[in-house]
This record gives structure tokens, C-alpha cells and sequence, in this order.
């Protein structure tokens, strides 16, 4: 069922340009966005998004999706945590649940938390038949197709789709976005397959970059903006399947402490699309460069063209717009962390003490 690939992992990687093609086919038709009729945005005044691990950071993206885009005030916060705090909740809230398996512990008992104390339950899941979706409301599914490895790829992205999809509709219904505006964010998202094929294809050239990675004891990475979770993500990731220790960081916390870390010995993966944060990371990353650390740069052509001398290595992933670039920029730290796991010998699909389904608190 591996249908060729050595793990399930690399097959689940791979296949994310049919999945993510596959989703837009359910959420975008030719006349445009086809959400759950449902799903209003209209009145609400705070969004709540909850899960836990990869989903969570898929919902610490989306919060920068939500608030610019559609001006909802937004708080995120990890499953285990929200449940036992005393969060404040407005009847005209709106609680997204986001979660691949549908079961986590956590995560349900956060739904159930909420229900009856916010205006609307909202459960994005890969399994449709799972708790989560029976217990929301509204419930979309992400149609990423079972997926087997321990470490989650294709539901991350498709997660990520599914959420931008939701951003949109809500800076539509709130009278947020001319015409023009909400088309060209949509054609940025119809982009997203064919722009993570051709990340894909950097294959190679992140497998020959795990080889030097595999030597290290301490790897971290950093972005900002919507990039900044993709760095809590792309570090998570790596520790998980490879056993390295890895952090993500904000790019401009650095200076407040973890600078300390770094030393030659410490590569720095830096994510940084030519946004409108780029010269901002790229003075991070002079600051790292400048204590001796081998930088790994993901950014696009004219990230390239500006990121000055002494970087390491490059990759030059295709340009994406605002949304699609956290999905386009999570496939090389899916890849770098699949190959430096797969150096180092390390179980996959099956990292030693996880499991796919945490359904016990
Ligand atoms: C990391 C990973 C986990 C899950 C987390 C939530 O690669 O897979 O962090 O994201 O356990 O699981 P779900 O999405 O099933 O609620």
C-alpha cells in the first residue's frame, strides 16, 4: 500500500499535490467558494481556534489569515491547555476544532467545553465519521485520504487549504474583500497544487542538505509572520522522526535569548518567502550568520535575489502568494525532516513512543 515508496511518509508527501487538488475541487467551484452553507462569519466576535501539535500550528497560521483578512479578533491555543484555563467565551463566538483523526482527547473535551457557551462549533477533520465531526455543528471535512505515518504531512497542508478557504469566506461575508481582492486570493489558492508539485521537486537537493543535518545535536528555525508557525512545525517534524532536537522561534524573539545557542555546530533552517516581513528575517539572519551558523534558506526567486552572500544552502521554492506560501514552504521541512530521519536510520512511520490517534489525555 506504500505503492512503491519505502515509507508511508514519502507517499503521503508526495501525494499532496492530488490532495490538495482534491479539496479545492470539494470547497471551490467555478463560481467561486462553496463552503458548508452554514458556516457564517457574519456577527461573530471572536474566534477560537483549538487542537493540538501540527494541527495547532495549522491554527496559528490561519490566525493570521483571520485577522487580516477578514478582521475577526482570534486567540489559538493548544487543546490541553484551553480546556483547563478559564477562557472567555462571547455567545457570538465562533469555536474552530481542528483535528486529522477526529479523536483526540484533548481536543474533544475542548469542543465539549465550549459547546452551548459560543454561538457556533466548528470541527475541521480528516475523518468524517470521527467524534469530533459528530459533535460539531458545522463540520468540513479536509479529504486527505487515510493517512498512515506517525508525523502528519498531507492533513497539515490540506488543513492549511481548508482554513485559508475559511479566511476568505469570512472577509467575503464581512464585507471585507472587493471582488477583485477575493479573486485573486482565490486564484493564489487554485495555484497551491501545482506550486507544491514543484516543491516537490527540490527533492534531491533537501535529501544531499539531511545529509549534514543528520550530524547535528541541535537544529532551529525561524520565520515570521505566517511563516512563524511554519518554523514551530518544521521543527516539530524534525525532532519527531529523527530524534534531533530542534526549536522553532519567531525570528525577532531570537535576540531575547535562544541567540545564545547558536555556534557553527547549529544549522538554522530560515523560512522566509519574499513577503512583506523579508528584510525583517533577513536581518535575523545576518545575526546568526555573523556567530558562525550554516544557514538553510527556504525562500522563492526574489528572496534569492536579496538574501546577500554567506548563506549555506538554498532552496528556491516556487513564488507564492500571502496564503499559499505557508503550504508551499511546509513541503521542504516535511522533506528535510523525512530525509534526515531516513540518514539517521530512525522508524519513520512509526517514531519511537507516538502514536497516530492520542486518545487519552
Ligand atoms: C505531528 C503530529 C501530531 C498531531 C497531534 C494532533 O506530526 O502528527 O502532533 O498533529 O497529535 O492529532 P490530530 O490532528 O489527530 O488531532
Amino acid at each position: 500500500e506504500k505503492a512503491g515508496y519505502r515509507h508511508f511518509m514519502a507517499k503521503e508527501i508526495a501525494e499532496q499535490p492530488r490532495v490538495l487538488a482534491g479539496a479545492l475541487e470539494h470547497y471551490l467551484g467555478d463560481a467561486g467558494l462553496a463552503l458548508p452553507e452554514g458556516l457564517d462569519f457574519t456577527g461573530v466576535d471572536r474566534l477560537t481556534l483549538v487542537a493540538c501539535g501540527t494541527a495547532h500550528y495549522a491554527c496559528a497560521v490561519a490566525r493570521y489569515w483571520f485577522e487580516r483578512l477578514a478582521g475577526i479578533p482570534c486567540e489559538v491555543d493548544i487543546a490541553s491547555e484551553f480546556r483547563y484555563r478559564d477562557p472567555v467565551l462571547s455567545p457570538r463566538g465562533m469555536a474552530i476544532f481542528v483535528s486529522q483523526s477526529g479523536e483526540t482527547a484533548d481536543t474533544l473535551a475542548a469542543l465539549r467545553h465550549v459547546r452551548g457557551a459560543v454561538g457556533a462549533v466548528v470541527g475541521v477533520v480528516n475523518v468524517p465519521t470521527s467524534s469530533i465531526a459528530r459533535e460539531a455543528d458545522i463540520v468540513l471535512p479536509i479529504h486527505a485520504g487515510p493517512e498512515i505515518g506517525v508525523a502528519s504531512t498531507k492533513a497539515f497542508t490540506a488543513q492549511l487549504l481548508v482554513l485559508a478557504l475559511m479566511a476568505l469566506r469570512a472577509a467575503d461575508q464581512r464585507g471585507r474583500l472587493d471582488a477583485a481582492g477575493l479573486e485573486r486570493h482565490l486564484a493564489d489558492l487554485r495555484g497551491v497544487p501545482g506550486l507544491v508539485n514543484a516543491a516537490l521537486a527540490l527533492d534531491a537537493e533537501v535529501a544531499e542538505i539531511a545529509q549534514h543535518v543528520a550530524e547535528a545535536q541541535d537544529v532551529l528555525f525561524l520565520g515570521r509572520g505566517p511563516l512563524f508557525p511554519l518554523a514551530l512545525e518544521g521543527a516539530l517534524k524534525l525532532k519527531e522522526i529523527s530524534y534531533i532536537h530542534a526549536e522553532g522561534y519567531a525570528a525577532g524573539e531570537l535576540k531575547h535569548g535562544p541567540i545564545a545557542l547558536v555556534d557553527s555546530h547549529v544549522p538554522v533552517v530560515v523560512i522566509a518567502p519574499h513577503d512583506d516581513l523579508f528584510a525583517k528575517t533577513m536581518s535575523n539572519m545576518q545575526e546568526v550568520m555573523a556567530r558562525g551558523a550554516q544557514v538553510v534558506l527556504f525562500t522563492d526567486a526574489a528572496g534569492v535575489a536579496e538574501a546577500g552572500p554567506g548563506v549555506w544552502r538554498t532552496l528556491t521554492l516556487p513564488t507564492a502568494g500571502w496564503l499559499a506560501a505557508p503550504i508551499v514552504h511546509a513541503v521542504p521541512a516535511q522533506l528535510l525532516a523525512y530525509h534526515t530521519a531516513v540518514a539517521k536510520g530512525t522508524d519513520v512511520d512509526q517514531p519511537r513512543n507516538l502514536a497516530k490517534s492520542v486518545t487519552v489525555e
